[in-house]
């Protein structure tokens, strides 16, 4: 895998990517297969890391998956699941945070589970509570060991009513997972709604499950007995078609995302639009081009679906860096999403770090610690520099900053970026982006 990257910017990226179903449903849905008692298949797949770590993850536990050659489409069987040793299940999941969501499915399958420390980027805490109390009210018993977490549910699982402090995305998708096949009804408030959560929802009723979802956050589910395997299409990857974006803006291009979804991604069309980028909006596909002319700066707050996704602000950070004036991005969904900033700065461009909300969504952050908001000046130019990637989004724009920037940067830790975006570096050629692999690490 590429871990290294020399790249000469300065060079508008145009031409075309393609999108595929979305990193922060499939691995879900590939959990969701456990649930069956029969096989799933899902369709459009990416090559991305977090579905090697499922599909590693699911295979210890008994599950077989099987990849079509030609479309890359998955078979998941889960009829022989089976417990899995702590040491192989901590040995497979790398960092990524899917293994508390296997819980519920293999309490209900095997009736036990185990969780290792988990990882994910480092954006924060990124804590693991909601998950454990919405567990221990569906019944599950928790013991924490040395080297994890490990659970059992030996009455069975049953519905609950539960209320979320926090609209959260695995929160949400824990307790659809948990619920689905437990015994009784379960109410849940302060559900996240974001378009995963419903393709997840759409997913378990093809099972057979019954989920109803209501105004004001409120889902609920009437378990039943069994479920059956499905067959999916998974939705595409809004982030990703966000981020092909904000390059098109950052470095003056022209990019036709294929498969990017209008529905999904109003927040981020509307923030694109008032910037000053263009957009032609296709049932094949969004092309994102920057028009000529200046960009104009703006405030932008990060929140919950149906708000201008967290994701999406990294990205879009280096294109602010070229527009005409002060802009302002509130940072309201993790406490510390901005220390790709430095980078940046490094580069040449003008942010600062503030602690204080500045915006007018109610924040979590606000009297702590926490440096959660940032104000871009530009234009700036950029230059090149050397870096290392901190995390995938982040280290997505640390591209994007390169191949904009004047001259040459040095870009390590680029294999990061395998975990959210496919092919990258295949479709960073397609778009003209100029650059030569300087050194590869093993996967
Ligand atoms: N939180 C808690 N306790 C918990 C769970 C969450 O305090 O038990 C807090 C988090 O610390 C955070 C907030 O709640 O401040 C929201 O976290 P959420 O649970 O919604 O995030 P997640 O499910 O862990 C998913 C995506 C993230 C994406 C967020 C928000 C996956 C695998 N990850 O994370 O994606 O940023 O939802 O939309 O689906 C990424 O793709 O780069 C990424 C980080």
């Amino acid at each position: 895998m590429i871990g290294t990257l020399r790249i000469q910017g300065g060079e508008p990226l145009r031409g075309e990517v393609t999108v595929r179903g979305a990193k922060n449903l499939v691995p879900k849905a590939m959990v969701a297969a456990l649930l069956g008692s029969t096989p799933s298949t899902l369709r459009s797949v990416p090559e991305i890391k977090d579905v090697k770590v499922v599909t590693d993850l699911l295979s210890l536990h008994g599950v077989t998956v099987s990849k079509a050659p030609e479309t890359g489409d998955l078979e998941l069987d889960p009829t022989n699941a089976a417990a899995a040793l702590h040491a192989d299940i901590d040995a497979h999941s790398g960092d990524s945070r899917i293994p508390i969501l296997l819980c519920g499915p293999l309490l209900h399958a095997i009736g036990e589970a185990f969780i290792p420390d988990l990882g994910g980027c480092k954006i924060g805490d990124r804590p693991i509570d909601f998950h454990l109390k919405v567990l221990r009210e569906f019944g599950a018993e928790v013991d924490k060991l040395p080297s994890g977490i490990r659970m059992t549910a030996p009455k069975g699982l049953h519905g609950a009513k539960i209320d979320l402090p926090y609209p959260s995305v695995g929160a949400t998708e824990q307790v659809l997972l948990t619920a689905t096949r437990a015994e009784g009804n379960t109410e849940l408030r302060g559900a996240a709604t974001e378009p995963e959560i419903m393709d997840l929802i759409a997913i378990l009723q093809k099972m057979g499950a019954i989920i109803t979802v209501q105004t004001d956050r409120v889902i609920h589910i009437e378990g039943v007995p069994e479920l059956s395997g499905y067959n999916h299409r998974a939705l595409p990857d809004r982030i990703e078609a966000a981020s092909w974006g904000s390059a098109a803006l950052a470095t003056g291009g022209d990019i036709f995302v294929r498969g990017a979804q209008q529905a999904d991604m109003m927040a981020y069309l509307n923030t694109f639009r008032k910037i000053g980028g263009g957009l032609d909006i296709t049932d094949e596909g969004i092309r994102f081009y920057h028009p000529g002319g200046k960009l104009n700066s703006l405030i932008v707050e990060t929140n919950v679906h149906p708000g201008f996704m967290t994701d999406w602000q990294q990205p879009l950070v280096v294109a602010l860096t070229q527009a005409d004036g002060v802009s302002i991005v509130h940072e309201t969904v993790y406490e510390n999403r901005f220390g790709f900033t430095g980078a940046l700065n490094e580069m040449g461009a003008s942010i600062q770090l503030h602690r204080e909300c500045l915006g007018s969504v109610p924040c979590r952050f606000g009297q702590r610690n926490f440096l959660h908001s940032a104000v871009i000046s530009g234009p700036t130019p950029l230059h090149g520099a050397d870096i290392n990637i901190p995390d995938l989004r982040g280290g997505f724009s640390h591209l994007i900053a390169a191949l904009a920037a004047q001259g040459d940067s040095l870009v390590s830790g680029v294999e990061l970026i395998n975990r959210g975006y496919e092919r990258f570096v295949q479709k960073l050629e397609g778009l003209g982006a100029r650059f030569e692999v300087v050194a590869e690490v093993a996967e």
